[in-house]
């Protein structure tokens, strides 16, 4: 599997955000551009907190789960803990919610505007452990170049 160039994966983003007062497009192409960067995925997106709870924005992948309460699942952990959850294998998390059934890894990183959380970048792989410290370092990376323009 080739490993993404978060480098260059981050200055395109800067790019594509640069001046884009959009927050629906930002994130569209913010996903489309990790998917198309990433090997080995099976979904990747964005969910924002939205009256309390993690409510699903743009992404690529099957369709998914709407409504995620903070605590639930691997996103709602992230929120709770206000931690990166890097899962090796999903079905040893307890209380994973399963939207796709072929993902088996997965991370998420929470994403912070003004000093709150404003929701989570989520990405799954169909593969158990597909997600390393280098792709945590990259992606975090990534969400401060986001988080500038959110
Ligand atoms: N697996 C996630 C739910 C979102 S889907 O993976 C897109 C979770 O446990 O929070």
């Amino acid at each position: 599997m080739k490993q993404t160039n978060y480098d260059l994966v981050s200055a395109q983003l800067t790019a594509l955000t640069d001046g884009v007062p959009y927050e629906v497009a930002n994130l569209a192409n913010a996903s489309a551009l990790l998917w198309q960067e990433m090997e080995n995925i099976n979904w990747v997106g964005f969910y924002k907190m939205t009256e309390g709870a993690l409510v699903l924005g743009p992404f690529q992948g099957k369709p998914a789960c709407i409504r995620i309460g903070v605590g639930r699942g691997v996103c709602g952990t992230a929120v709770a803990e206000d931690r990166v959850q890097l899962v090796y294998d999903v079905h040893d998390f307890p209380g994973h919610i399963a939207c796709d059934s072929a993902s088996n890894s997965e991370i998420v990183l929470p994403i912070h505007v003004n000093g709150a959380i404003w929701g989570v970048l989520d990405i799954d792989s169909p593969s158990i452990g597909r997600f390393t410290g280098a792709d945590q370092t990259g992606l975090e990376a990534f969400v401060r170049v986001l988080e500038q323009v959110l």
